[in-house]
């Protein structure tokens, strides 16, 4: 066979003939396993913007939602390692082992980590027709109506999920959970008042505390958030609930055996993303912070991740979670 047959017969079969110099020769997909609207989409669609000058191509983003993220999460597990289909997930990827007999992907034997982009803290918020107007209140009202009380979350090992089961078991109360396939359709029924509580992480809830949408009860991180429509809301530990964490984080991924020098270049493009100062500036009016320290190398990415199994996998126990 000659050079040029040799050539067209590789390209036919899906190779490309030049390595991998000239990725990416077409749009990049990012992958979100949350519903349109809530706050994995917004931090994907702020990166997919961001990515799209360092990349020189358009970067789009599918939402691929339901599970709690792990239906999107094995979409990508099971899809050409070739660079243009990549995942933006949360903790989820850490938390969905401990929860699911059945995952048809592996953590973090399935993926290539490309960075962690951030992390962002979350609240506890309620419906506005709540009457309770701290968290103290709240408390109060929780013991008085135990077995009527609900709280939406966007699905088993999403992060409203865990911090719903955490709270529940630092109250020692049982609550009715109601799954969505993200907190944004969520974030309408707690509106309209279909539903009574949600944990929802910063991206999504100051914008409808600030507007009175719903009710602030509580900052789930260790730390008060640092902006001044929020600075006089206390953290849950300030209300009692000793040593209550819930701080969500969000990562790229490639799927395994995606070349060397396609995940060189999506790493280099990501922190070059995440120093864009429009980007750096719409996260942190949410009070999110970028990453910028060894968690964006894929090193430090995959052991922060398999560090974070271990702690929530505890947790998960630790609330008697049994897995689905
Ligand atoms: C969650 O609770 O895990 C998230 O808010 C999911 C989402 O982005 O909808």
């Amino acid at each position: 066979m000659n050079l040029k047959k040799l050539a067209l017969t590789l390209a036919l079969a899906g190779f490309s003939v030049t390595g991998h110099a000239a990725f990416p020769e077409k749009a990049v997909t990012l992958v979100v396993p949350f519903a349109a609207g809530g706050p994995s989409d917004k931090i994907a669609r702020d990166v997919a913007e961001a990515l799209r000058e360092p990349l020189g191509q358009a970067v789009i983003v599918e939402n691929v939602s339901g599970a709690g993220g792990t239906i999107g999460t094995a979409k990508v597990a099971r899809t050409a390692a070739d660079g243009y289909t990549l995942l933006v997930h949360h903790i989820g990827m850490a938390t969905a082992p401990s929860l699911y007999k059945q995952l048809s992907y592996q953590v973090p034997d399935s993926f290539e980590f490309l960075g962690l982009i951030n992390e962002a803290p979350s609240t506890l918020i309620g419906r506005p027709s709540l009457a309770a107007n701290s968290f103290d209140e709240l408390r109060q009202w929780i013991n008085e109506n135990k077995d009527k009380v609900n709280l939406a979350n966007a699905g088993v090992g999403s992060a409203s999920h865990l911090c719903g089961l955490m709270l529940q078991e630092a109250l020692k109360v049982n609550m009715t959970t109601i799954a969505y396939k993200g907190t944004a359709p969520a974030m309408i029924d707690l509106m309209g008042g279909q539903v009574d509580l949600m944990c929802e992480q910063a991206t999504n809830a100051v914008t409808q505390i600030e507007a009175k949408k719903v009710k602030s009860y509580g900052v789930t991180s260790t730390q008060r958030l640092k902006l001044p429509s929020m600075a006089a809301v206390p953290t849950l530990t300030e209300s009692g609930l000793t040593g209550f964490n819930v701080t969500v984080w969000h990562g790229l991924y490639a799927p395994r055996n995606t070349p060397p020098e396609v995940l060189a270049k999506l790493n280099a493009a990501l922190r070059s993303a995440l120093k864009n100062p429009q980007l750096i500036q719409r996260e942190e009016a949410l009070g999110l912070s970028i990453i910028n320290d060894d968690r964006l190398d894929p090193a430090g990415h995959k052991k922060y991740v398999t560090n974070e199994m271990a702690r929530w996998s505890k947790v998960i126990q630790d609330s008697g979670q049994q897995p689905n």
